[in-house]
């Protein structure tokens, strides 16, 4: 099958678009399109069929549930089988927005769309594009990260086409996607709200509105414990290139000399390295090491949505720069940094080198 990209322009001239990519959905074939968050794989939501096109083309287990993607509130009585306490208000303060809801399912939603599970996950994006093509298509959309499984997901119409390209008709090609993690999701199936994927909105806005929001325990990362995760899809080996990446804890000043060190040796083995950094250390590392340190600034640790916004397409980069092993600073200290730090952390198969364990500097650049 061949993929055709189509460029959104932003007026009315893409309604054309969405009209030939909601008849596609209809038809019960699949639409990548932008979303604020990262690029989705869009197909009838209420459709078995659709989901399993979905998961054929992303290579993807089908026991890994899928989101509905709605554009009117109004749609959501008739997908869930109750709207727990605390729905309204976090659809005033978060919707349009990165935030995903999981709910119980009413019987329209098919057990395909939902890997099997009783519950749902809905969500309505804020991106034009995204909100324009649902409505066009006037049904919800299932719709994952529009990457090929086990990559990081696209935040560029051109990481979609790498990964799909021959697979889906129709990629509708919007830019950049502005935020470039996926969105937070939080299950109000259970007793207590319950953080299952940390995302762009944080924990303490969560709780100025919920009041009480726990975390699933698998986020937290506890040393010497596995435990599973209660998003299917946050149990799989993701965004990890082939290239092994180190995580360096430790201060600015330790991390700059054990990459200079590092990129000596690899300059001995006649390899190279890189470091993922960020602006406000990159004065830190420059020093002429011929070609075998290379330097990949992800943003401004300082507004860190910068470092969200750039960090899967780097990552995507990683395979093809010929490199034996990458070390990449920390983020965990701002706004973004569990949400990042959730992401680069299966990127790096939780591999961690700790450079100081009682370092007060540390608090400088996290
Ligand atoms: O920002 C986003 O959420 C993007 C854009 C396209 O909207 N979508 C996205 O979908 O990230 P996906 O399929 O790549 O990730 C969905 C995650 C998976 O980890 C999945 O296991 C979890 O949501 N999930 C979906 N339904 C669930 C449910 N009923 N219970 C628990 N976890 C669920
Ligand atoms: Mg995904």
């Amino acid at each position: 099958m061949e993929t055709i990209i189509r460029h959104l322009q932003g007026g009315p001239a893409d309604d054309s678009l969405y009209r030939e990519a909601a008849d596609l959905i209809k038809a019960g074939e699949l639409v990548a399109f932008p979303t604020e968050t990262v690029y989705g794989l869009g197909g009838n939501g209420l459709l078995a069929s659709s989901a399993s096109k979905i998961y054929a083309a992303k290579g993807r287990p089908s026991d890994n549930p899928l989101i509905l993607h709605i554009a009117e509130r109004d749609v959501l009585p008739g997908l869930v089988r109750e709207i727990p306490a605390g729905t309204e208000s976090l659809m005033d303060a978060f919707w349009p927005g990165p935030l995903t809801l999981i709910f119980k399912k009413s019987k329209r939603v098919p057990r395909e769309t939902t890997g099997g599970l009783d519950t749902v996950a809905i969500r309505m994006p804020s991106h034009p594009a995204a909100l324009a093509l649902i409505r066009a298509a006037e049904v919800p959309l299932a719709a994952p990260s529009a990457n090929a499984s086990g990559r990081p997901s696209p935040t560029k119409a051109i990481h979609v086409y790498e990964d799909l390209k021959g697979r889906i008709p129709l990629i509708l090609d919007g830019g950049e996607s502005p935020i470039g993690l996926e969105s937070t999701i939080v299950d109000l199936s259970g007793l207590v709200p319950e953080i299952l994927r940390p995302g762009y909105i944080g924990l303490p806005a969560l709780q100025r509105v919920l009041g009480t929001v726990v975390l699933d325990p698998a986020l937290l990362d506890i040393p010497g414990k596995d435990i599973a995760p209660r998003a299917p899809g946050m149990k799989y080996r993701h965004y990890a290139p082939r290239v092994p990446i180190f995580l360096l804890a430790g201060n600015a000043a330790q991390r700059a000399a054990y990459i200079k060190q590092k990129a000596r040796e690899a300059k001995e083995r006649h390899q190279r390295i890189a470091a993922l950094v960020s602006q406000e250390t990159l004065p830190l590392y420059q020093e002429d090491q011929e070609g075998h340190l290379l330097l990949l600034s992800l943003g401004e640790r300082s507004r860190d949505e910068s470092i969200a916004h750039a960090l899967f397409g780097v990552l995507r980069q990683l395979d093809s720069l010929g490199l034996s092993q990458v070390y990449s600073e920390t983020f965990e200290s701002g706004p973004l940094g569990p949400a990042i730090m959730n992401r680069l952390r299966k990127a790096a198969s939780f591999q961690y080198i700790q450079l100081d364990n009682n370092s007060e500097a540390e608090e400088q650049y996290d």
